[in-house]
Order: C-alpha cells, then sequence, then structure tokens
C-alpha cells in the first residue's frame, strides 16, 4: 500500500518534472477548432506570430486577400484603378498581385507585356517603407481596401509584407524569358520529397487544379509560371491548409522551384 501510492507520487513528481521544459509557453497558446483543423492553419493566427508567419500571412493577402481571409470575393465591379485598356475585369482586379506583379515590379517587369499588362508601377519601391504609411495607402481612395474587406491586424501583415518580405525576383527567374535561373535541384528533390510530397505526391501530380482536358500540377505551374509558384513556396497558397517555406528563405524555395519545373507536367 505504502509501496503503491509511493511510486503514484514519485511517477507523478517524475512526470511534473519532464512535463515542464516540453509545455509549450503560454504565449503560444491556441484554442483549437477541432472540427476544422485546416482552416484554423489556413485563416487563423498564432497567439504569438513570428516574423516569417506575418511575411507569410501578408504574401497570401498579396496574391488573393478574399481567399486568404475567408471573406467574399469582390464580384460587384471592377477596381477603379484598374485600366480600361487593359484585359481583366471584375473580382481579379482587386488582386494586388494582378497590378503590380508576382516579382513585385509591375510594368517594368513579367507583366511589362502580354495579357498581364497593365502600366502600374510596382511595389519595389515601397520596401523599406513605413507601414503606417502603406496601410494609409491601401485605405486612401485609389486602392479603396476597406475594413471590411481588410482587416486593420491583417493589413498590418500585408504591409509588413511590402516593407520587409518581398524578394528580388530576378536573382531567381529571367525576367525577360520566364526561365529558371538558379536554384540547386538535388536539394530541392530532398525538400520536395519530404514536404510538398505529402499532399501534392512524390511526382507532384496528386492535386491537379486545372480545368477539364488541362493538367495543371505543380510540375506544370513551376515551369509555366515560376514567379507565382515562387510566391507560393514562400507564402503558401492562399485558403488551403499548404505549409510554407518563408522560415527557411529564398534559396530554399528556389531550389524547390527548380526541382518542381522537373516534374511531369501532364
Ligand atoms: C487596380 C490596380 C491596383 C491594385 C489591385 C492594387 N494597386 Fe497598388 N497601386 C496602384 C496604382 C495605380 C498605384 C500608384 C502608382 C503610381 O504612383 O504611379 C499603386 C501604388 C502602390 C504602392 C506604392 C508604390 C510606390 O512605389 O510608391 C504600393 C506599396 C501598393 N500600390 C501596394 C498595393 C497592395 C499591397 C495591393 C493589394 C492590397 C495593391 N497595391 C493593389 C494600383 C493597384
Ligand atoms: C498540407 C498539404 C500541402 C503541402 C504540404 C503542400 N501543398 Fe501545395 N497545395 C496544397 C493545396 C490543397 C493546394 C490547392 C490545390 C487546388 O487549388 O486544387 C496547393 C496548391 C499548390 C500550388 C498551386 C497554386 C495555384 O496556383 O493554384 C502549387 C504550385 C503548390 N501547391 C506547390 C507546393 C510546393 C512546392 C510545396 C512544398 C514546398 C507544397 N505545395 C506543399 C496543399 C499542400
Amino acid at each position: 500500500m505504502f509501496n503503491l501510492s509511493f511510486g503514484a507520487a514519485a511517477g507523478a513528481l517524475a512526470l511534473a518534472i519532464v512535463a515542464t521544459p516540453l509545455a509549450a509557453s503560454d504565449d503560444d497558446h491556441h484554442d483549437y477548432n477541432e472540427e476544422d483543423q485546416a482552416g484554423d492553419f489556413a485563416y487563423e493566427a498564432p497567439a504569438k506570430p513570428t516574423e516569417a508567419w506575418m511575411l507569410a500571412a501578408g504574401g497570401r493577402i498579396y496574391d488573393k486577400w478574399w481567399a486568404a481571409l475567408d471573406r467574399p470575393e469582390p464580384v460587384y465591379f471592377t477596381h477603379p484603378a484598374y485600366p480600361a485598356t487593359a484585359t481583366k475585369s471584375g473580382a481579379d482586379t482587386w488582386r494586388c498581385v494582378t497590378c503590380h506583379g508576382w516579382d513585385y515590379k509591375g510594368a517594368t517587369g513579367i507583366f511589362r507585356a502580354g495579357e498581364d499588362y497593365t502600366g502600374i508601377k510596382g511595389i519595389d519601391g515601397a520596401i523599406g517603407r513605413d507601414e503606417g504609411e502603406i496601410i494609409a495607402l491601401l485605405r486612401a481612395p485609389l486602392h479603396g481596401y476597406t475594413q471590411e474587406m481588410i482587416g486593420d491586424e491583417e493589413i498590418g501583415w500585408l504591409a509588413a509584407f511590402v516593407s520587409r518580405g518581398q524578394i528580388d525576383m530576378s536573382k531567381y527567374v529571367d525576367l525577360s524569358t520566364r526561365e529558371i535561373v538558379a536554384g540547386d535541384i538535388d536539394n530541392g528533390r530532398a525538400v520536395f520529397q519530404t514536404n510538398c510530397a505529402a499532399c501534392h505526391g512524390f511526382d507532384g501530380r496528386q492535386l491537379n487544379w486545372g480545368g477539364p482536358g488541362e493538367d495543371a500540377f505543380v510540375g506544370t505551374e513551376a515551369s509555366d509560371l515560376p514567379d507565382e509558384v515562387m510566391n507560393k513556396i514562400l507564402n503558401a497558397h492562399p485558403g488551403v491548409w499548404m505549409i510554407n517555406l518563408r522560415a527557411f528563405g529564398p534559396g530554399v524555395a528556389a531550389d524547390v522551384l527548380r526541382y518542381a519545373a522537373t516534374l511531369p507536367q501532364e
């Protein structure tokens, strides 16, 4: 009897000792929505967001804010600043990327010609700019992003991305030919097999987001639209439970990009 209760007490003590260093700090505490953990990862913020988390979140808002933030799609009208001479209309014209480009260089980058041309400048001139100024610019009539569209905390992540999260795309993708110009294929293969393959399959063909008769796999998109895929790798695709490599930096992301472009395209 004595031995038993002593054993239990000792066990509890041992547990208490090992549990302390392993437990998450109170700061990291997160209340789970047990029904929808994927949605939680896609839409919720951690209690203590790191710089890497914020920059990736900002990058997803830049990509397609309503998908990233689970808001209604702005189907009502074409963005007033979108040039009438350009090719798009409707919700698409409310995406930052539609006017400013996947390479952040607008009319001086990959969008300098073709169906994506708008003539609007990039956001690379705003690298290092005060975040308050960036937020004011996005709330001003020219851009017209209301709090219902992008909330105050969320627009802070976007401003952080504009100020500190842009990469120099020309290091990885030739801005004239749209060819991939950097990246270590072997390291990219290692990262892909151990991360991306969990959802996309070892050959990148497990998920297909193409239309009927038209495949769109990781391989297809990495080879056709490498600047876009570089954004997805660094920030994740908005509104889904995809991981991102923001915390590992653009060098590792470029390795994955280059390897992904070697995967089957159909
Ligand atoms: C419909 C087109 C359009 C969309 C969508 C758009 N912008 Fe702009 N943006 C502009 C125009 C036009 C300017 C002003 C360019 C100029 O001064 O010549 C601008 C300027 C900027 C600038 C300042 C650039 C500089 O060098 O001073 C930043 C930063 C910026 N936009 C960020 C964003 C972000 C972030 C989003 C998405 C939330 C966004 N924009 C969506 C058209 C757009
Ligand atoms: C936890 C699952 C998961 C992981 C891990 C993951 N992805 Fe994804 N990814 C998704 C989902 C879901 C989509 C959305 C597919 C769709 O739209 O049908 C997606 C979409 C994409 C897209 C297409 C976006 C578009 O334009 O439609 C690319 C490119 C991509 N992932 C690349 C990667 C790469 C590279 C990695 C590894 C760094 C990776 N993904 C890791 C789940 C994942």
